[in-house]
């Protein structure tokens, strides 16, 4: 048995869960899922990722006290990825004791052995607000093509790149004044010590080939040091020794993975050092997107590794979620929330849908509505569910829904048998796109099958109804054996299925075993079709909720970079 812990990145405590955030944890899900149907110990943990200046700005927005605002969204996320059948064992936050005691433990270590340096940064001040400007709170006129109103990184209208202080023209965007430049002491960890470490662990097998060639790109450019500290006011762990500074929030989110799991095992009587130490056999799992991949990919492992913790064995990353060929945005009401999704869809038809695209690299993905509705209707419930509908009609009309008490076709069973590995290679790898697309191959040979032998002739003549039973006792249990295969990717359809096959619950163990002289239980439906106008619905009502919201400051601390970007940031510290 493999002990596995899971993790899908740290969603902000600044905003409500997206489609995008799904992806994510549906692909994460999918394998942990996996995993545990295999027989492994497979742990799998999150949390809220709470700190930094954008909840500090939106709970003075909200008139509420931080706390209660990161306790009301640590509800709502929780309930949302729930409703997604998001199997985590321990959904946590990094506003934690546990959080505050690694941060300062990793903190301490690092300095004491020198991988911690100080350094003056001169940085755009608000004089009314008191407090520094990140770059997403100043605007003004870009310092090359001269649009206005832009952030305080990238020009919207040009592209160009440039640093805050360049800005010409530039406004606080928290209270409208002019900003001041003003100095002040920040806390550095030492990247370059690190670079022939990192040079060492990319090529470990810990990261995927496009993200390895990434790393070293940016290994060979040059790394520099990494701003982990903020000035006050900003809600985080304070420094334990400097004053009135805080850790930056990215600092203690990836430490908010530890976090998590140290209290999972408080409460479960695990061992955390059996995973963390240094030369810990367990495994370590990390899925996240490819926006994130410099803080997992360079940061984390560096971090990791001179605090005495052990290395993630694998940093699964996915692209980025689309929207009929556009990118996610309010402004384009291409920004569905999870919730909005619920009001018009069962939860399986999105983990079947993403599965189906999913493959172990980082490419963007696109939903488009037709192809949503095609999936979903014609695989999902006109191929697969198809089989069990058709063949548990003849079964429960005549033969008091009992299975024949041998298969008819033993090598048609042995055949779909047979896949067993290869499916499971695929799950393990993250390859559900090819999974998806053998099962539905198999359920075309099993249509197929059905429709040759074509019972509905047979069951008209007396002598061949014995006939008919093994038909579709071959179509059940052929049905059985792909919605085990299917079970990581659509939970609540296993379930409904496992209901009706009466056999208990599917495991990769018993699912090759077939069901003979059984008796199944009364066949609820399983699934529905859906319809394109519902698609469009959704799309609608997410445009106009997310209209009320675009004003709010609920942007994430860190905008979603371009992986080019990120030396560019790194200085800055973003
Ligand atoms: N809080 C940080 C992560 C800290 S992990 C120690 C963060 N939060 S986020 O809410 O902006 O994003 C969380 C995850 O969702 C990231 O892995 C990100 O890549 C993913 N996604 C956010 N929008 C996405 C899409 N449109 N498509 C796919 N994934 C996306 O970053
Ligand atoms: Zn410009």
């Amino acid at each position: 048995m493999r002990r596995i812990l899971v993790t899908s990145a740290l969603p902000y405590a600044n905003g409500s869960v997206h489609l995008g955030h799904l992806l994510e944890h549906i692909q994460t899900d999918i394998w942990v899922r996996f995993q545990r149907m295999r027989g492994h110990e497979c742990i799998y943990v999150c949390a809220d990722d709470t700190h930094g200046t954008a909840t500090m700005l939106l709970a003075e927005q909200e008139g509420v006290g931080e706390e209660a605002l990161i306790d009301r969204l640590h509800a709502e996320h929780l309930a949302d990825f729930e409703r997604f059948g998001i199997s985590y064992n321990n959904y946590y936050s990094t506003h934690s004791d546990e959080n505050q005691y690694f941060s300062n433990l990793i903190y301490t270590r690092l300095r004491d052995r020198g991988f911690v340096y100080t350094k003056d940064v001169e940085q755009l001040y608000d004089p009314e607000r008191k407090m520094f400007l990140a770059d997403r709170n100043v605007r003004g006129d870009c310092p090359r093509c001269g649009a206005s109103n832009q952030p305080g990184d990238n020009c919207d209208s040009c592209g160009a790149t440039y640093d805050a202080r360049e800005l010409k023209n530039p406004v606080s965007a928290i209270s409208n004044a002019t900003p001041i430049l003003r100095n002040s002491d920040h806390y550095f960890v030492d990247l370059p010590k690190f670079t022939d470490f990192l040079r060492e662990y990319i090529h470990n097998g810990s990261q995927q080939p496009e993200v390895a060639n990434k790393l070293t790109e940016w290994i060979d450019g040059g790394l520099r040091g990494w701003d982990i500290s903020r000035d006050a006011p900003y809600f985080g762990f304070p420094i334990p020794d400097a004053d009135d500074k805080y850790f930056y929030v990215w600092m203690d989110a990836p430490i908010g993975y530890l976090a998590s799991f140290k209290n999972w095992c408080t409460k479960n009587d695990v061992d955390f050092d059996e995973f963390w130490r240094a030369d810990s056999t367990c495994e370590v799992h990390h899925f996240i997107g490819k926006d994130i991949i410099n803080f997992h990919c360079l940061f984390w492992p560096s971090v990791l590794h001179h605090s005495d913790f052990r290395t993630p064995t694998k940093v699964h990353v996915h692209g980025m979620l689309t929207m009929n060929g556009e990118q996610m945005s309010k402004s384009r009401g291409t920004f569905v929330l999870a919730s909005t999704y619920l009001d018009y869809f069962d939860p399986d038809y999105l983990r079947y849908y993403l599965a189906a695209r999913l493959a172990p690299n980082s490419a963007d993905l696109d939903l488009g509505s037709e192809d949503f509705v095609s999936r979903v209707n014609s695989d999902l419930v006109g191929k697969l569910v198809n089989i069990a509908s058709r063949s548990e009609g003849f079964l429960a009309k005549h033969f008091d829904n009992t299975l024949a008490s041998e298969l008819a076709e033993p090598e048609l069973w042995q055949e779909f048998v047979d896949e067993e590995e290869r499916i499971a290679a695929w799950y393990e790898e993250g390859d559900t796109r090819r999974v998806v697309r053998r099962v539905m191959e198999l359920a075309d040979k099993c249509n197929q099958y059905l429709a040759n032998k074509a019972p509905w002739q047979l069951i008209k003549d007396e002598n061949r109804r014995d006939e008919v039973q093994g038909i579709c006792s071959m179509g059940i249990n052929l049905y059985r054996i792909l919605i085990a295969y299917l079970k990581p990717i659509v939970p609540s359809l296993t379930q409904r299925s496992e209901e009706f096959l009466n056999a208990g619950d599917l495991t990769w163990e018993n699912a090759t075993q077939p069901l003979l002289s059984h008796r199944l239980n009364k066949f609820g439906r399983l699934l529905n079709r859906i319809e394109l106008k519902t698609f469009n619905a959704m799309i609608e009502a997410g445009a106009q909720n997310t209209a009320v919201e675009d004003d709010s400051t609920s942007e994430s601390e860190s905008p979603h970079i371009e992986i080019d970007d990120f030396l560019n940031r790194a200085s800055r510290g973003g």
